[in-house]
């Protein structure tokens, strides 16, 4: 589960420059719940991914992950907690290590004690194994260092390791929009799968509006650092691409009055 409440983040406070870009923002996902979130360019969704995983702190507000708040709580202290695939193939990934070595990282990530030396035969097996689902020949080229890889097959790679780590939430900040169409296809469905498989809580960012309804549980919009719209069940079943395209457009149209916001 993650909560996030009355959110506000302000980028250079008190300055010409003044951004605020998280504006009360509240949503809450439960276990399990797969949600897609689109919205346009600064509407402030990767903000919020970054508040959820420590990478920056809001100004205002309280995030909760299950029933521990994080809302101060460092990005290195709640690796064990998120997972995240970034949009660059190269992000997620160290570089100069091999795909064993980025496995087992991220095997690691939220377990007890450090990075031990080894990697033990089992986990080598384990990782074998999981590399062998993506049918992409992976399973033999353990050794390899993960830079060698295309942007398609680390976007896959991530993903697996993601699911190796005992995280409660899974991150994923538009991270097929790198990929060629069949790829990005791919990597959805590996997305789906992880996801399923693993009954993972999940936020997907995408501008894509066919990807938000066909994937996951929900779909919300933000725009302005607030939640606009919140689909899910039979209204988003209903829902066509069309829809979600007026209902977009709609928003980005409008201006939403501050003091409605600071009200709501
Ligand atoms: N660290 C930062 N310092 C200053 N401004 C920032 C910082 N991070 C983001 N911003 C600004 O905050 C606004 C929202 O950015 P954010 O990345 O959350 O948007 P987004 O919804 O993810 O957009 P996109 O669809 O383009 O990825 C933008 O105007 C951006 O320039
Ligand atoms: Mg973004």
């Amino acid at each position: 589960m993650m909560r996030a409440e009355q959110l506000f983040k302000t980028f250079n406070p008190g300055t010409p420059i003044e951004n605020p870009v998280l504006r009360g923002l509240s949503l809450t996902i439960e276990s399990g719940q797969f949600v897609t979130v689109i919205g346009s360019n600064g509407a402030g969704k990767s903000t919020l991914l970054n508040a959820i995983s420590g990478d920056l702190f809001v100004d205002s507000g309280s995030l909760h992950i299950d029933e521990q708040e994080v809302t101060r709580v460092p990005a290195w202290q709640r690796a064990g907690m998120v997972a995240r695939v970034f949009q660059d193939p190269m992000a997620g990934t160290c570089e100069g290590l091999s795909i064993e070595e980025n496995m087992a990282l991220a095997w690691h990530r939220g377990r007890s004690r450090g990075f031990g030396r080894a990697i033990r035969a089992e986990q080598r097996e384990l990782f074998r194994d999981k590399l062998a689902m993506l049918k992409l020949g992976l399973e033999n080229r353990l050794a390899d260092r993960i830079d060698l890889l295309s942007g398609g097959q680390r976007q896959a790679v991530s993903l697996l390791m993601a699911s190796l780590q005992p995280s409660r939430i899974l991150l994923l900040d538009e991270h097929t929009a790198a990929l060629d169409p069949k790829t990005a296809a791919f990597v959805l469905e590996l997305t789906d799968r992880i996801v399923q498989e693993n009954k993972l809580t999940a936020m997907m960012v995408t501008h894509s509006m066919r990807q938000a309804l066909d994937h996951g549980h929900r779909t919300v919009m933000l725009h302005q650092g607030r939640v606009v719209l919140d689909v899910s069940g039979e209204q988003r079943k209903q829902m066509q691409v069309s829809d979600l395209l007026a209902m977009f457009e709609k928003t980005r149209g409008e201006q939403i009055d501050d003091d409605a916001l600071l009200l709501g």
